[in-house]
């Protein structure tokens, strides 16, 4: 049976929104080649000897209230400058796409800068999916995650699924691209959460082991339909390979591929988990995921191949919620992914300024 997403009937009577009465009907991205098959799962039907190109985003932060309309409208400015050149099918935004943080935006309304985003984005006339982030529903903002998915499946060109009950995190799902009905490239989306503990204090979530079973499942009957289908993964926090592959990078391992970008957080941090997180290596063992795309830390922007598995930080949009990101350039702009009609996959950097840092310490 088709996924009904006009009705999170199933939500309601779990208690989950308490919000989203004004939201059961939700409207999304409808197009003959878009198909919703259940609520982990859309299909998208690709033209024979088509490229599909995805542009991938990340930490917009919009904060729609009283302090951020300056950064706002320099957000939109990027993405409208974003899209123009890069002409994607899809965009992706990989988290905090929103940010209800009272100090920088003046507001903790995550469900009308829910509404901002989907209006602003759907003026733009490209469908965009969405990963969630650890700030769209920071801390005593008004909307759970879960009531998030349904305010911006209100997007009519938004693209978000809450993703089965059974596994952690929400808007867990899959997209898959296909061709004559046989899946060749699967987007898996996926929830890295919040925080480790009750705050930002306490470090970071990852996607979790529940999660990561789940995926390879769906992976593996992909796989069953098509030996030779691929997949890429996009997330908000990094995993922890992406610190370990860039140590080793710079320790001189030759077996680790640089492509492009910097780590440019202070200290070379990386916003990573301190828990356990299987996701990574199950890939490997798996061996369908050729990419994996992260936001979160808003100064690092590297490419890099590790075990076969090319791990790229999305170059960010924050224009605020770092302190004084706006004088900084280098790492602003987006990702874009083409996969060419023969299944190869290229990967570039979409900046926004002049430049792409490629500067990497002590290398
Ligand atoms: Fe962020
Ligand atoms: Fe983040």
């Amino acid at each position: 049976m088709m996924y009904q997403p006009h009705r999170p009937k199933d939500d309601l009577e779990r208690g989950i929104c308490r919000y989203i009465t004004r939201y059961q009907e939700a409207i999304m991205y409808h197009a003959s080649h878009f198909h919703i098959k259940s609520r982990a799962c859309a299909e998208w039907e690709l033209e024979e000897g088509q490229d599909f190109r995805i542009l991938q985003l990340t930490d917009s932060h919009f904060g729609f209230g009283p302090l951020s309309k300056k950064p706002d409208e320099e957000t939109k400015h990027a993405i409208r400058f974003l899209v123009r050149r890069a002409r994607p099918d899809l965009v992706i935004f990989t988290g905090d796409m929103i940010f209800p943080f009272l100090p920088k935006s003046g507001t903790l309304d995550n469900r009308r800068q829910a509404e901002c985003f989907t209006e602003f984005m759907d003026s733009l006339g490209v469908p965009y999916a969405l990963a969630l982030g650890n700030h769209d529903a920071e801390q005593f903002s008004f909307c759970s995650r879960r009531e998030l998915v349904y305010v911006f499946q209100r997007g009519k060109n938004c693209i978000i699924l809450p993703g089965p009950f059974e596994i952690s995190g929400d808007a867990n799902y899959f997209i898959n691209l296909v061709q004559g009905g046989v899946p060749v490239l699967a987007l898996a989306i996926l929830d890295t959460h919040m925080y480790a503990g009750r705050n930002f204090f306490s470090g970071f979530d990852c996607i979790h082991e529940d999660q990561t079973a789940w995926t390879m499942t769906q992976l593996d009957q992909i796989r069953a339909k098509n030996p030779d289908a691929q997949a890429l993964a996009f997330f908000h926090m990094p995993l922890p390979e992406y610190k370990s592959a860039y140590k080793r990078m710079k320790m001189g391992d030759p077996s680790i591929q640089y492509h492009f970008g910097s780590v440019l957080e202070e200290n070379e941090y990386f916003g990573i988990s301190s828990s356990p997180c299987p996701f990574f290596w199950e890939a490997k063992r798996n061996g369908m995921i050729k990419g994996m795309f992260c936001g979160h830390d808003h100064l690092n922007t590297i490419s890099l191949t590790f075990e076969g598995i090319r791990l790229t930080y999305g170059m960010s949009l924050d224009f605020q919620a770092y302190r004084d990101i706006r004088k900084k350039y280098t790492q602003r702009g987006g990702d874009l992914i083409i996969r060419k009609a023969d299944g190869r996959l290229l990967i570039k950097p979409v900046p926004l300024g002049p430049v792409v840092s490629t500067t990497v310490k002590g290398r």
